[in-house]
């Protein structure tokens, strides 16, 4: 049996979950898949994609290193909850980058935690679902992140954003315009940075800090008009609201990165629609939106002038939008 969980891409709405405010993402057609038989008393991960194979007790102890504690974490979170002990033997494999903003994590927690619940025939709701995996996020590597991501993985659809408002948990659906790609260019950095200078503007964000409000506040003004944008067929809107939501995440939120302005830049001049930094920021990913004919093309000049400029080996994704594993 077989379980995939999609990575997702940010259109808008960034360092906005966890001030319980409204995000925008689409899940991607790279992912992680789960690949299972029931087993007797033990949850018995391999992988090729990361290094070899993980055993892990049913209540999720055993492994508190490497890839394997986030699934540990998975494990002892459904054991809480009180999932049935029954154990997997399991292959994981994934599509995702990892450290590009795509949210590889939230792909291997949710497709390990579909696996697991399944052998179990334990069902809970996708919100509760993306609540533990959140939570499993914190326990594995400690870092205090939102709903969105593993929200995403479950709930999206194809074809369509989500948007959550992730003070409410309230979301709908919302259609993405036809004959636009989603296109998602890695800058190839990775600050180690990232953990602490997440839980750092986090922290700014829980005291108040009047830059770090004024993005706030902004971005999520920004999401509904690209909703409004959107729903009405008005992609010409759609470029200056992004370029808006990058400058306020460059200067008010500061987990921009030279690199990241760089891509951004490029893309305007080669003809994106629109484009911004997506994901928690301090390296990872741009996203792109761009008219579907040209969406390769534009990429490829835009990595090939990044390569030029910095020496930095980028590298692009165009995505279809695909549903959640759970939807
Ligand atoms: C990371 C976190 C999310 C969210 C984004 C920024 O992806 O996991 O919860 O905060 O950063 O929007």
């Amino acid at each position: 049996m077989s379980v995939f969980a999609p990575a997702r891409v940010n259109l808008i709405g960034e360092h906005t979950d966890y001030s319980g405010g409204l995000v925008l993402p689409v899940a991607i057609d790279l992912g992680t898949t789960v690949e299972w038989e029931p087993l007797d008393a033990l949850v018995r991960l391999r992988s090729l994609a990361f290094d070899g194979v993980v055993e892990i007790g049913l209540d999720g102890g055993g492994v508190d290193d490497g890839w394997g504690r986030y699934a540990a974490a998975v494990v002892g979170l459904l054991h809480e909850r009180g999932r049935p002990g029954v154990g997997i033997d399991a292959t994981v494999s994934s599509t995702v980058p990892i450290g590009s903003g795509l949210s590889s994590s939230a792909a291997l927690t949710v497709s390990v935690a579909l696996a697991l619940c399944r052998a179990a025939s334990f069902e809970l709701d996708p919100l509760e679902l993306a609540h533990l995996m959140q939570e499993a996020e914190r326990r594995a590597a400690g870092v205090p992140c939102g709903l969105m991501d593993p929200a995403c993985v479950l709930l999206a659809r194809r074809g369509h954003a989500l948007l959550l408002d992730c003070g409410t948990e309230e979301y709908r659906h919302v259609r993405l315009p036809a004959g636009i790609a989603v296109v998602v260019i890695d800058s190839g950095v990775r600050h180690a940075l990232e953990d602490s200078g997440y839980a750092e503007r986090r922290a700014e964000v829980e005291r108040g800090e009047p830059r770090r409000m004024r993005h706030i506040v902004s971005e999520n003004e920004r999401v509904l008009r690209v909703v409004s944008a959107l729903e009405a067929g008005d992609v010409d809107a759609l470029g200056p609201l992004f370029r808006a939501g990058h400058d306020s995440l460059r200067d008010d939120f500061e987990v921009s990165t030279p690199e990241l302005d760089l891509l951004v830049d490029l893309a305007y001049e080669h003809g994106a629609v629109a484009a911004r930094m997506t994901g928690g920021g301090f390296g990872g990913s741009i996203v792109v939106l761009a008219e579907a004919g040209r969406a390769e093309a534009l990429a490829d000049r835009v990595v090939g002038a990044y390569h030029e400029r910095t020496g930095r080996e980028g590298r692009f994704f165009v995505c279809e939008s695909v549903s959640g594993a759970a939807a």
